[in-house]
């Protein structure tokens, strides 16, 4: 294997958690560990304020900062360090699933005084469908959050995942004295503001050394004992191949804002982090470390100038190397592409690359090739298969107000949904349009978009689903019969694919128990 060395030296993962749990804040530790920015408060949170549900000029901004932050790679230990961003607001959480397809692995953040919530729950279910491994943060230990077993169990039950602690806490809150490193056991005590150095920490071998009394004083002393050895009876010793087959997640307890326990985990992720992953594809499994090029698309982003209509479509490299000006196949066009200007994402520059190899995400200048779940090869024919399409939660039916104006706001969805922004219906028969959507935000994003960059004038009528299905079935005189008969609750996606829009669970699951013979599915492949 020609790029062993490279492609072995690479870890690509994302940081996820709920808006405001601290995962802007981590990752700017973990740049500064990495030497990629020099000063606290250089990497800009992509959040997206409340109040900007009619502030337009702040989602354009948000989505200049969210291209120049879509992939952070740095160097850590030898290591090429690869960290993709995820929107955190929920309206565009279609996007963070996407890029976690393109990930090897995941940090989830927790606010330890929150514990579990919405947006967590719903990362992880995608985390899950694809046994991404993950390594947990319990964030913000400077505050007084939930007792750290409460926490340990709500994670557990919630989440449906093993935890498997490697350090704990002393307290939280003003009490908060540090953490006692469970695989090297050492003890780190907790000052405000650490910089990235190993100042507060001492080595405490044996647990019964008297200098952990001094340290944190007799009666917490005796607690962290009295925890320890029940942890390490209940856990034992973390099994790397548990935590790679996404079956136990290590959990690391800190305080990203005093970049306090940042290192420790940093360090672990180093350790024990996925390399490149071996992929499924249409045909075969796909190993990273193959010589031949093979990558797939997961995230589209237009040009903020409405004047150039070009886009920048994110590549994901699954094996070998990819390079400057080499022909490569595009599967779904069946057409040889090559790219004079691919770019990387080296320290938030886009600077023009070279050669790529598998782990690492290179920006493809797009003048309308490509879609979500494009494959690209060295000339065989397979696609990637895992690039889930999820169901909608809102629906509505796209009115064109402009009938001059037709031809462009058919052009402006189709290119607006091909980068994912939107999932288009259309349904049986009445050829209605659905604009299918996880949030409000996303309509308001596509009504200003199809107005300012295809000067197309629409409007939107909400209709009364809320969930698409996609159908399948073996009998296809069946599929067609109940087509037919819900003719108003059916539509094909853009591809092509029948699809269901229930109006509420309860409708859903009486079709679903009434038509045994019909597959009804929440995620639809990509490609
Ligand atoms: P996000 O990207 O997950 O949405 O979270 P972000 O890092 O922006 O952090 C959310 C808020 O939590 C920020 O405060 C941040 O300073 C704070 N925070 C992060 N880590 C810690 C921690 O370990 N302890 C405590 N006490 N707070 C923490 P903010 O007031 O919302 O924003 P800012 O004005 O400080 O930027």
């Amino acid at each position: 294997m020609k790029y062993e060395k490279e492609i072995n030296r690479r870890k690509t993962f994302a940081i996820i958690s709920h808006p405001d749990a601290g995962k802007t804040t981590l990752t700017e530790k973990f740049l500064l560990f990495g030497g990629a920015i020099q000063t606290a408060g250089a990497v800009k949170s992509n959040k997206i304020k409340k109040h900007a549900t009619s502030d337009f000029m702040e989602i354009e901004r948000q989505r200049g900062i969210s291209v120049a932050t879509s992939v952070m790679t740095f160097e850590y230990q030898d290591n090429l360090i690869n960290l993709l961003d995820t929107p955190g607001h929920k309206d565009f959480a279609e996007d963070t699933y996407r890029t976690l397809t393109a990930v090897d692995s995941v940090v989830l953040v927790i606010d330890s005084v929150n514990g579990v919530e919405d947006q967590t729950r719903r990362l992880m279910e995608v985390c899950r469908m694809r046994d991404t491994p993950v390594i947990v943060f319990i964030n913000k230990m400077d505050r007084d959050g939930k007792n750290r077993f409460d926490l340990l169990e709500e994670i557990e039950k919630e989440l449906k995942l093993s935890l498997h602690p490697l350090t704990w806490p002393i307290n939280s809150g003003k009490d908060f004295k540090g953490v006692y490193n469970l695989h090297d056991k050492s003890l780190l005590l907790f000052t405000a503001n650490t910089k990235a150095n190993e100042e507060g920490s001492v080595a405490i071998e044996d647990l019964a050394d008297a200098r952990l009394d001094a340290k944190v004083g007799e009666s917490d002393a005796n607690i962290l004992r009295e925890d320890v050895e029940l942890i390490e009876g209940v856990y034992g010793k973390l099994n790397p191949a548990d935590y790679l087959a996404g079956k136990v997640a290590p959990v690391f307890f800190g305080s990203a804002i005093n970049n306090f326990g940042v290192k420790e985990l940093l360090d672990t992720f180093i350790d024990i982090a996925p390399v490149p992953r071996d992929r499924e594809t249409s045909s075969r499994n796909v190993e990273a470390g193959e010589d031949k090029f093979s990558g797939f698309i997961f995230k589209i982003h237009a040009n903020l100038d409405p004047k150039h209509r070009d886009r920048i479509a994110f590549l994901r490299v699954c094996s070998g190397r990819f390079e400057r000006n080499k022909y490569f196949h595009h599967v779904r066009l069946d057409r040889d592409l090559r790219f004079s200007n691919p770019y990387s994402f080296l320290a938030r520059s886009k600077d023009v690359i070279d050669d790529a190899y598998a782990g690492d995400v290179v920006g493809l200048f797009d003048t309308g090739n490509f879609k979500i779940g494009d494959t690209l090869t060295e000339g065989e024919d397979f696609y990637f298969t895992g690039i889930p399409s999820f169901s909608p939660e809102i629906f509505k039916e796209l009115v064109n107000k402009d009938p001059m104006k037709t031809k462009q706001l058919e052009k402006g969805i189709r290119q607006l949904t091909d980068e994912g922004v939107a999932q288009l219906f259309t349904q049986f028969g009445g050829n209605k349009k659905i604009i299918g959507c996880v949030g409000e935000l996303q309509f308001e994003v596509i009504q200003y978009r199809l107005l300012h960059e295809y000067s197309a004038a629409c409007e939107f009528r909400t209709l009364p689903f809320f969930k698409a299905c996609w159908l399948t079935s073996t009998d296809d005189k069946k599929l067609e019969d109940f087509l037919r008969f819900k003719q108003s609750n059916s539509a094909e996606d853009k591809d092509g694919n029948p699809v269901y829009l229930a109006q509420s669970e309860w409708f859903l699951n009486t079709e679903i128990q009434n038509n045994p013979d019909i597959q009804f599915h929440f995620t639809s492949e990509i490609h």
